[in-house]
């Protein structure tokens, strides 16, 4: 059965059953601070379970995508590991509990297929508990019939299950399969998880845990308001069983990958089919991580994530550098992403279509990420090469673990590829070194993390806030002024009745104009007024859907709960706002007329008089294309094209070609921004002018690089684009005033001062040049005879350059009589620094006379050139007549 028929029976079961299908969540988890991604089915759920949120629904079901990473390394070693997955779940928010649960399993899994099941066999699942839960066993054995030898108790590291953070958490019940004598030892899941595949988790939600460093080290802090059910039956596991093969790298979703890898490297997969070998043998590991990693990287830049040094950004690239890697190791050399995203596109977009319409964007960070990494190996390796080297030269064997540390740590070099390579040239690694440097490295990682931890705002207040007084009345879009009431005001996360004159506190109202920071559009800025109180209002946010927090400073008076206040937005900042956004819009809208579509938004930033947004664009944007996209812009704003908003559904949207943002979550009704109907059309909660013309006008001021394959352009509007104009107007008339000109002549006149300036430095050159050749002569006639030598041995004046020394030397030398032999020397001084520069005649190097030599002699040794002319330096200012003196005993002895 193929995956996404597996995907399609499950959601399909469960809304038979009376459960809600809820799409899944992007993979970054935005909404919680201590996760990077989700990395369960139930993640988007937890407020509902922790009573922070009442649930819309009381039964739901989806197919959620995840990411686990802490096991990376196992990746392509054991069958189960994969970094990405897809969850299937039915979930119960105080509605029914174990029974139903384990029930719903049961007839899903071992339901025929002709009868829209999964068609197990019954006889080969097996159970766990955890230790006493008695009430599970019971309707295992008694309702279920499952015989008491295929239920198996086990622990809290096994069987009881919770984010690995503070959260929800509970006993659960796990399903396993026994894939037969082929996959391993018999005797249940205890003894062998290979043969006996996991397959489904029935998670009991019932209790709340506390901080903890382990699968076990945490406390139970008390009950959830509610019993839940949380169950995940991993998708590609259910395919591994229903498909028949090995491991979940040979599922239809991911084993085209591998074979395409196999095509590439010319390598065959599976070269050995039992499990040890295969377990151990290393290129089939690699087939294996170059699958799932590939996959991975699809989608999470599907979701927004793109490849940077910290955060998500740095799992995506820790997963892509490791996929280049693997196929590095079997032998490909050539970037192998434009061969295999495709691949993985073709297997995961009938599931998820995003991917094959944003597979332009997707596709171009792939692509710049593997060849930035691929100049790092280029560099990693000679710096490799050099240290082998140099352990070599120093008779060693093993290449010291700080290198192998620096590798990996400054040039992104794995410890398995310099193994690799080092071993390559007869050397081994000291593993041990490195792995200490590591391992300190992941300790300071961590307390950092920790520290960061605390600092985290407890996102547990605002739930409750929400849950108190219901999300705001939020009237951005039709006023700049209500009459509100203060419901809440919050001191550094705490409650307080007031704040006083200068104290800075987050305030709830019950209802409000104020524009939260969202979409890029920075918050509003204002004014709270009340009888006894004024309060500047600094930031306003929205923490959890349906709140809106303002941050204000108390300018004079007290701010008191329950207390009436105005609230009034700035109407000038608004104006600017509403320009700057808009702005935003035709900007990126003109990009895409000039560069194409695929110039497509990838973040953005706007307050008013200012806008900056990225886009996805390879190379550096010329003059004239800059010039063109802000005249496509002023074009637009001069049409006086009408603004639009309009709420429709999401495939209503998608239709109309309104481009949304990757990694957003939507609701069910969305709104359209449209600018001159489908010129521009965005999905948007900004607020925006009713025309095109109300802009003013857009000045490009900057573009930039923001990382591979992403530019950055920047503009002003509204009035600061006619300030930014009217400045560079005065700037000009400066300029023409100072060089007396017409404005209209400056680039002429400046032109001709240039060149000028020019002249005149050609023929000060020039007479330098003359007054060096009138001095050399001089100093040829001064020359001491030593024995044959003509020796003229010159200190050039304090200041001398280099450069100058050694003009000087050689046109002494062609003053000196070519009949006999003769050296120049001349020193210079220079910053408190002498340096030396020798030149020789024909006759004097047929008498052996070197200027090296000679030049080393007086540096001790130091010095560098030839016969001919050699120099050196960097001794004291002081010794410059004791080097000439040097060469000259030199030449005497
Ligand atoms: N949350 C549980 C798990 O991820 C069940 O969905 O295993």
């Amino acid at each position: 059965m193929e995956t996404a028929e597996i995907r399609r029976r499950f959601l399909t079961f469960f809304e038979s059953q009376g459960h809600t299908v809820v799409p899944s969540a992007p993979l970054p988890a935005i909404e919680d601070p201590n996760l990077l991604f989700i990395n369960a089915g139930m993640v988007q759920f937890v407020p509902y379970f922790t009573g922070q949120a009442t649930p819309p629904w009381d039964r739901a079901t989806s197919v959620q995508k995840c990411i686990r990473t802490p096991d990376i390394e196992e990746v392509g070693k054991t069958s189960r590991h994969g970094t990405f997955f897809q969850m299937n779940g039915n979930f119960s928010f105080g509605d029914y509990f174990k029974e139903q649960a384990i029930k719903h399993a049961w007839n899903l899994s071992t339901r025929p297929v002709s009868d829209g099941g999964f068609g197990l066999d019954p006889e080969r699942i097996w159970a766990t508990v955890y230790l006493d839960d008695e009430e599970s066993i019971d309707i295992w054995h008694r309702i279920i019939g499952l015989p008491m030898d295929r239920i198996v108790r086990r622990g809290k590291a096994d069987n009881m299950w919770s984010m690995g953070i503070p959260g929800p958490c509970g006993p659960c019940s796990e399903l396993f399969y026994d894939r037969g004598p082929a996959f391993g030892r018999d005797g249940g899941p205890e003894v062998d998880e290979d043969r006996y595949l996991e397959f489904w988790n029935l998670v009991f939600m019932e209790w709340l845990r506390g901080e903890g460093s382990t699968k076990t080290d945490y406390e139970i802090l008390g009950d959830l308001p509610k019993k839940n059910i949380d169950t995940g039956m991993g998708l590609e596991r259910m395919a591994v069983l229903l498909q028949g093969v090995d491991n979940m790298y040979e599922i239809d979703q991911i084993r085209p990958l591998i074979d395409k890898t196999a095509e590439l490297t010319g390598k065959r997969y599976g070269v050995s089919t039992s499990q040890e070998a295969a377990q151990s043998h290393p290129d089939d590991v690699r087939f294996r991580v170059v699958a799932d990693h590939v996959r991975s990287s699809l989608m999470l830049i599907g979701d927004g994530v793109v490849p940077s040094n910290e955060g998500r950004g740095y799992v995506l690239r820790r997963i892509m550098r490791r996929a280049i890697r693997a196929i590095r190791l079997l032998g490909y050399d050539k970037p192998a992403m434009p061969e295999l995203f495709p691949v993985a596109r073709d297997l995961m977009s009938s599931s998820y279509p995003e991917l094959e319409s944003d597979f332009e964007r997707i596709s171009s960070y792939a692509y710049a990420e593997e060849e930035s990494f691929l100049k790092t190996l280029k560099h990693g390796t000679s710096i490799l090469d050099s240290a082998v080297a140099e352990t070599k030269k120093s008779g060693g064997r093993t290449l010291a673990g700080n290198k192998a540390f620096e590798l990996h740590d400054t040039y992104g070099f794995p410890i398995d590829l310099t193994l690799e390579m080092a071993s390559e040239q007869g050397l081994s690694v000291d593993e041990e070194g490195f792995r200490t440097l590591m391992s300190e490295q992941r300790a300071r990682a961590k307390a950092d993390a920790q520290a960061r931890k605390t600092g985290h705002v407890d996102m547990s207040v605002y739930w409750k806030m929400l849950e108190e007084h219901g999300p705001s009345n939020w009237l951005a879009y039709e006023t700049l002024d209500t009459e509100s009431k203060v419901l809440s005001i919050l001191s550094q996360g705490t409650s307080v009745p007031v704040a006083t004159a200068g104290q800075i506190v987050e305030v709830v109202l019950d209802s409000t104009p104020f524009y939260a920071e969202s979409g890029g559009q920075h918050a509003d800025a204002g004014i709270l007024r009340g009888p006894n109180v004024s309060a500047e209002v600094l930031d306003v946010q929205r923490p959890v859907k349906g709140l809106v927090v303002h941050k204000v400073r108390v300018l004079e008076g007290e701010l008191a709960l329950s207390e009436g206040v105005q609230a009034h937005v700035d109407p000038e900042w608004r104006l600017g706002a509403r320009q700057a956004h808009s702005g935003t819009h035709v900007v990126h809208a003109a990009l895409r007329e000039v560069l194409g579509p695929s110039a497509l938004q990838s973040g953005s930033f706007n307050r008013p008089g200012y806008l900056r947004l990225d886009f996805s664009w390879r190379g550096k944007l010329s003059d004239e294309t800059k010039s063109e996209v802000e005249e496509v812009s002023n074009l637009a704003i001069r049409r006086d094209l009408p603004v639009t908003v309009d709420y429709m559904t999401m495939p209503e949207a998608k239709q109309r070609g309104a481009i949304a943002l990757f990694g957003e979550t939507y609701d069910e009704t969305v709104r359209v921004v449209e600018i001159g109907g489908p010129w521009s059309s965005e999905l948007c909660g900004g607020t925006h002018v009713g025309h095109s013309s109300q802009i003013g006008s857009v000045v490009v001021t900057g573009e930039s690089s923001v990382g591979s394959g992403q530019r950055r352009v920047e503009a002003v509007t509204g009035i600061e684009a006619y300030q930014y104009l009217a400045r560079e107007r005065d700037l000009v008339n400066q300029i023409a005033s100072e060089l007396g000109a017409q404005r209209g002549d400056i680039t002429e006149r400046i032109g001709a001062l240039l060149k000028r300036a020019k002249d005149a430095e050609r023929e000060v050159a020039q007479m330098r040049q003359q007054q060096m050749g009138a001095k050399a002569s001089e100093y040829a006639h001064q020359a001491r005879q030593i024995g044959a030598v003509k020796v003229a041995a010159i200190t050039a004046p304090d200041g001398t350059k280099g450069g100058d020394a050694r003009q000087l030397a050689t046109q002494i030398r062609s003053a000196l009589p070519d009949t006999e032999p003769g050296v120049a020397a001349v020193a210079a001084t220079n910053g408190g620094k002498a340096s030396l520069v020798v030149t020789t005649n024909e006759a004097a190097r047929g008498r052996h006379l070197s200027a090296q030599g000679l030049v080393k002699a007086a540096l001790s040794g130091r010095g560098g050139g030839n016969d001919d002319t050699a120099q050196g330096g960097g001794v004291p200012a002081e010794q410059a007549p004791a080097l000439l003196e040097a060469i000259v005993a030199e030449i005497g002895r």
